[in-house]
């Protein structure tokens, strides 16, 4: 991982080191292709911008694209964008000519701490998120903190929430760290959020580097998340993915404290430290309780039909042992999400951004 604010003017020089012999081919999208300049003389395709862009159909289009173009087996394909470009380009990449080499350039903060490491790509179907795909590990990976400038605050709270759950599963001294520099995190201080990215993607690659194939303790990657999509899915995708997995690491924390597996206080602790960072802490109104039950249970991380949880023990230390998750009755999950939601209407001073905007 190449990490650096203005690694961007690197990228040319990164090809000729990682990939001399290969023609690149960049994959952007709309507003990254208007937002964020690279010195790179290469062919660019350009997808429209958001989650609607991971499908077959862009998929194909854009492998048929690569074919008109001329482009062979000796092409390396760079992702140059959020997690959706990320994804996309990586299955391009990874099904292009059998597989053809990838360099991931994420420039949204949740690319850069969590979707461009750990080489998983996906696409979307109408069954559901990221339900085709391959695992594909970039040959590099070259980060610029400098471009988190133009992304919308809401994008910059997705990416701080994802880090605060690296805190939260791996390290306590890091969990602490993002509640004291919260406001240079904020304000998009260039040498915060490089440190944050380092320890992110130190923390993320350890864990994935020990279980490439997700069969045990990269599991612990997953808090927040199995109420986080449900809650996402329930909503109609209404909501910002920090937001509801803001929310889902809450949920799962009470839950947690209500198995005596969590410390009394958790849950609460969190919802301070996530208000801290502007996240808003809502539920939202429509949306039923059992809509999220029904969303967890077609959930993917679903095992024979029982929903499996990684939950926290405390501040840098999640679930024990192997096998990481467990499960939990139906019962339990549905009696927390119930007092979740009842505490998240009534406890105004978490929904209050402090001094974020937009
Ligand atoms: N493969 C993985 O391991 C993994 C992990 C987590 C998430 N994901 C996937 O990532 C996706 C979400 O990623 P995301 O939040 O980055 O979404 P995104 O790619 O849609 O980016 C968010 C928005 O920010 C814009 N943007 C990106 N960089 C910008 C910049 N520097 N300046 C201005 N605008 C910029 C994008 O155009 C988009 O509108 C989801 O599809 C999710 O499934 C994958
Ligand atoms: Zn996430």
């Amino acid at each position: 991982v190449d990490l650096e604010v203005g690694a961007r003017e690197r990228l040319p020089a990164l090809l000729e080191e990682l990939a001399p012999t290969l023609r690149p081919a960049v994959i952007t999208d709309r507003n990254v292709a208007r937002a964020v300049t690279t010195p790179l003389k290469a062919p660019t395709l350009v997808v429209p911008a958001g989650e609607g862009a991971k499908t077959r159909a862009r998929w194909r289009a854009l492998t048929d694209r690569l074919l008109d173009l001329g482009f062979g087996r000796d092409t390396v394909v760079v992702a140059l964008g959020g997690g959706v470009v990320g994804d996309l380009a990586g299955f391009v990449a990874a099904t292009f000519q059998r597989g053809v080499p990838v360099l991931q350039v994420p420039t949204s903060l949740l690319a850069m701490v969590d979707a461009a490491v750990g080489g998983k790509t996906a696409l979307n179907t109408h069954h559901g998120k990221n339900l085709v795909g391959a695992f594909h590990p970039p040959i590099g990976v070259l980060i610029d903190p400098g471009v988190a400038g133009s992304l919308r605050s809401s994008h910059l709270r997705n990416g701080l929430v994802e880090a605060l759950k690296h805190g939260l599963v791996a390290d306590a001294a890091y969990f602490d760290w993002i509640e004291a520099e919260r406001t240079r995190l904020l304000a998009r201080d260039p040498a915060a959020l490089t440190e944050l990215i380092r320890r992110s993607v130190e923390i993320k690659a350890e864990i994935v580097s020990a279980d490439e194939r997700e069969a045990g303790r990269r599991a612990i990657l997953n808090a927040g998340h199995t109420v986080g999509h449900a809650l996402e899915a329930a909503a109609g995708y209404r909501l910002a993915h920090g937001e509801a997995v803001a929310v889902g690491l809450v949920v799962e924390a009470l839950l947690g404290e209500s198995l005596g597996e969590a410390p009394a206080g958790l849950a609460a602790e969190l919802a301070a430290r996530l208000g801290g960072l502007g996240l808003g802490l809502v539920w939202p109104e429509a949306v039923a309780e059992e809509a999220v039950l029904a969303a967890m249970g077609r959930d993917k991380k679903v095992v024979g039909g029982v929903v499996r949880f990684a939950l926290p023990r405390a501040p840098g230390r999640l679930a024990g042992g192997p096998p990481w998750t467990r499960s939990v009755a139906e019962s339990v999950v549905r009696q927390t999400l119930g007092v979740a939601r009842a505490w998240l209407a009534a406890a105004p001073s978490t929904r209050l951004p402090h001094g974020a905007n937009g």
